[in-house]
């Protein structure tokens, strides 16, 4: 509501995405959750909702500690230069957050403070003071065991480190009746429903009391009166749901705190689930605070099989796939390829078939052939509608059901199943069009009300689609609404207030400009992997002009001919010729530590290997199989080029390079190694 003074009667929806970790830039991955939380939000809005959305960025923890140690730079630079990184993009998307809230402002440091002092009050034994040891992954904030003895980390295979120190502890164990109990009243609690029997399982398997604060971290926020210690991960990122709405402003949080609270939806990847339906409605519960009504985890965006993620290094960017095929197309293809809750998979090839089928060929071209033929036909005026119900329903009726199952789709989270009927109504249209000959119409002036009646409901038709369209599309939506003649803002339409027959006769129609221009395939392609390639590593790469299938790729010495070739790769130095030392410092070395490795089928001199390079697992393909068997190498140190674009190989990615040293063309690969004790991440120089 514009004006104070009117009442808003509107119910509230309060939506968050996960605060996202602000050690690295995000990935098409991490901008899953916040694109899909978009559509929720924009569609709550035009069903009549007063909606709040909160993403932010999560700024604290050892990780983000060591991030910056390794470049250079204070934490606190570190995550200004990336939350900004996260802002831009999220413009880029057009997401339509309310809130942002990083986790390193004052606001969130009072709130932290705030729950957990309320927790003291109102639940004393909820929290107590112990000694801690146990077994931490810092890359994925992961309580790996909880004894001293070496683990690994489930997730990452790295190993674990020991923590061996006096916190505080958070008595979970104390609430799993509490948390069946909600499991059981209020099932909807944990959605799509075959997670909450994951949750359901982990809580009656017994839960542990969780250490909530850190002695040894200095990057966090102080304990109240006790400030050698500082909260740890969950405690401080999930209370930044409510700090960000106001929680923690005098004694019962601010207005919109007590307007917007408990949230309706938690929208979160599956990985973080125990997080949200366990440990979150345990703090609240101690605090006596509402639980949140809904969590939702989605599933993953794969990358060949593998979850997308950066310490994996097979991530595609959204910037590219923005610049070339613009903003729609991202989202698109993602709501309508994945289906929501299960995981899915990423390829550029499909991105961009399907943005050449339904966008350009599909919604694109139906609008421009409606208002072409209005302009033409009809003066750039909207027709009059035909007279019925004697005239012909089929699109009014076919408007009327997918308006009713769309919205039932989207409020599931069906966003698929929403798109497919969304679609089915565009192709009735376009059928619709075709079926009745406009232009042999047009050229028969006795046909001239069927005429109108025809490009009347067409029209209306394309109308209806672009309300139910704009929470996925809304660029583009936002073009055909102007051209269609429409004053109010899109964005600001109530679906239920616009019924057909809205669309008035006499409207004057604008010219549309094409929305989704069409593209060839190869070459967009090829637009996006450079593009790529020059994120992932500024100023390296020529721009590719070979396909991502290309055998270029980037191995020691050894590797099969022409793996060396790749797009980008620099013409081979003259003999002799001397570099400068602002050559060589742009080749990044680092120290390696092989955690696994195995052959690549179908090519006999190439080893997939797994390296630790200290912040992140790099996926190399070497080709040292001739030299080298696999399990040979698993806790070896090599050298590792770590800058180097990554390259296809076999359809594998190849993300870095093994330094070897071989005897002529034909020699034996020997891998570089030390002959002392050094960590991995160290820089070679
Ligand atoms: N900081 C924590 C969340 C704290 S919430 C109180 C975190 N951050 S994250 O940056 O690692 O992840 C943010 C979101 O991105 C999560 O929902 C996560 O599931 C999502 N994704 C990251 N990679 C993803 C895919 N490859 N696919 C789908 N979603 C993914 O966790």
């Amino acid at each position: 509501m514009d004006n104070p003074n009117i009442l808003d009667t509107r119910t509230k929806y309060y939506l968050t995405t996960p605060i996202y970790y602000a050690n690295s830039r995000p990935h098409v991955g991490s901008a899953y959750t916040t694109i899909v939380c978009d559509v929720i939000a924009r569609h709550r809005r035009m069903t009549g909702f007063d909606v709040a959305y909160l993403t932010g960025t999560d700024e604290h923890g050892v990780n983000i500690e060591r991030a910056a140690e390794k470049a250079g730079i204070s934490p606190a630079e570190l995550v200004d230069r990336n939350q900004k990184i996260f802002v831009e993009l999220w413009k880029l998307l057009g997401i339509s957050y309310t809130h942002f809230i990083r986790t390193t402002s004052m606001q969130h440091a009072r709130s932290v403070q705030t729950l957990v002092r309320r927790t003291l009050i109102r639940s004393p034994h909820a929290i107590y003071k112990a000694k801690y040891e146990g077994r931490y992954c810092i890359y994925d904030n992961l309580y790996i065991s909880d004894t001293p003895e070496p683990a690994d980390c489930p997730n990452c295979g790295r190993a674990g480190e020991l923590i061996s120190e006096e916190n505080y502890f958070f008595r979970l164990s104390e609430y799993a009746d509490r948390l069946l109990a909600l499991y059981r009243d209020c099932p909807e609690f944990v959605q799509p429903g075959f997670r909450l029997n994951e949750v359901k399982s982990f809580v009656e398997s017994g839960l542990k009391d969780i250490s909530i604060s850190r002695k040894s971290i200095k990057w966090g926020i102080p304990w109240p009166d006790d400030p050698e210690h500082v909260f740890y991960v969950w405690y401080d990122a999930l209370t930044s749901y409510m700090t960000g709405i106001g929680f923690g402003e005098g004694e019962a949080g601010s207005e919109e705190f007590r307007r917007y609270w408990p949230a309706n939806l938690h929208m979160i990847g599956k990985e973080i689930i125990r997080f949200h339906a366990v440990y979150w409605p345990a703090f609240l519960m101690a605090a006596e605070l509402p639980l949140p009504h809904h969590v939702f985890a989605h599933g993953w965006l794969l990358f060949e099989q593998e979850k997308m993620s950066k310490s994996k290094g097979n991530v595609a960017y959204p910037e590219p796939i923005v610049k070339v095929l613009g903003n729609d197309a991202l989202r698109y293809y993602l709501l309508r390829e994945v289906v929501f809750g299960q995981d899915g998979n990423f390829s550029r090839d499909a991105l961009i078939t399907r943005y050449i089928a339904d966008l350009a060929n599909g919604l694109g071209n139906l609008a421009s052939r409606i208002l072409t033929m209005i302009e033409k036909y009809c003066d750039s005026k909207v027709p009059d509608p035909p007279l019925r119900p004697s005239g012909d329903q089929t699109i009014l009726l076919k408007c009327a059901a997918v308006r009713g199952e769309a919205r039932t789709l989207i409020d599931g989270h069906n966003f698929s199943g929403a798109l497919e009927k969304i679609w089915s109504l565009i192709s009735t249209i376009d059928k619709f069009v075709t079926d009745n000959k406009p232009w042999d119409l047009a050229a028969d002036s006795g046909q001239k009300s069927r005429l109108n009646g025809i490009l009347y409901d067409s029209c209306e038709g394309l109308r209806i689609v672009t309300l139910l369209l704009y929470p996925f599309l809304p660029n583009a939506t936002e073009k055909i609404w102007v051209a269609l003649g429409q004053t109010g803002k899109l964005e600001r339409q109530l679906i239920d207030e616009t019924p057909w027959g809205s669309l008035m006769p006499g409207t004057q129609i604008g010219k549309l400009e094409p929305v989704y221009p069409r593209v060839d395939k190869k070459e967009t392609s090829e637009r996006i992997e450079a593009m790529e390639n020059e994120i992932r590593n500024p100023g390296a790469a020529a721009p590719a002009t070979t396909s991502s299938t290309s055998a270029g790729g980037a191995t020691a010495a050894g590797a099969p001919t022409g793996a060396a070739a790749g797009a980008g790769a620099a013409a081979a130095p003259v003999p002799g010729a001397k570099i400068t030392i602002d050559d060589f410092a742009k080749v990044e070395l680092r120290v390696g530590v092989v955690k696994s490795a195995e052959k690549v089928q179908g090519a006999d001199k190439l080893l997939k290997v797994m390296v630790d390079i200290g912040d992140e697992v790099r996926q190399v393909l070497a080709g040292i199989a001739l030299a080298y068997a696999p399990e040979e190498l698993v806790g070896r140190k090599v050298v590792v080029v770590t800058n180097l674009a990554p390259r296809k190989m076999r359809g594998q990615e190849s993300n870095g390079m093994l330094l070897a040293a071989s005897d002529g063309a034909d020699g034996k690969p020997v891998l570089v190694t030390f002959a002392e004790d050094i960590p991995a991440g160290a820089k070679v120089k």
